[in-house]
């Protein structure tokens, strides 16, 4: 299976849900079965590394975050993944525009899909503190965690 985490930027959520279901996912035995990255539905930051802020808390919890590079989501992503987990609605809606009708239903909000909260959406911490970026995580690494139980039993 492949998983494709989409915010707006890429250097934010999508980089650090990647991270949380990365290490979430290596210490299962579902290990090798699933496919994560991440991208942005814009290309402002194409090519950087996370934001620093990201990178912290993060690896406050022990994971590492720092050799990613943002992208931008591009077409192909619609044949390539089998789920797009969105952030939050505008990022669901945008996918859902640039999306062929019949992969429409592939992309989906990340913690609705999750199992975490029907509606749920991911805040955008960027014009944040670090409080924001803790949220981020809590709930990221919360989906993460349901996403491995969630496959591991079906
Ligand atoms: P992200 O956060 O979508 O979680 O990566 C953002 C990063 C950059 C911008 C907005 C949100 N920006 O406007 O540059």
């Amino acid at each position: 299976m492949k998983l494709l985490v989409v915010c707006l930027g890429n250097i934010c959520r999508s980089p650090m849900a990647e991270g949380a279901l990365r290490a979430r996912l290596d210490a299962a035995p579902l290990a090798g079965r699933v496919e994560v990255d991440s991208a942005g539905t814009g290309g402002w930051h194409a090519g950087e590394a996370p934001d620093r802020r990201a990178i912290a808390c993060a690896r406050s919890h022990g994971v590492d975050i720092g050799g990613q590079r943002a992208r931008q989501l591009r077409p192909a992503d619609f044949d390539d993944y089998d789920w797009l987990l969105c952030a939050d609605a505008d990022n669901l809606r945008d996918v859902r525009k640039l999306a062929p009708a019949a992969r429409r239903d592939r992309a989906v909000l990340l913690l609705d899909w999750a199992g975490i909260e029907p509606g749920g959406e991911v805040p955008d911490p960027y014009t944040g503190g670090p409080e924001d970026f803790r949220r981020v995580w809590q709930l990221v690494d919360s989906a993460a965690q349901a996403v491995v139980a969630r496959l591991s039993i079906t």
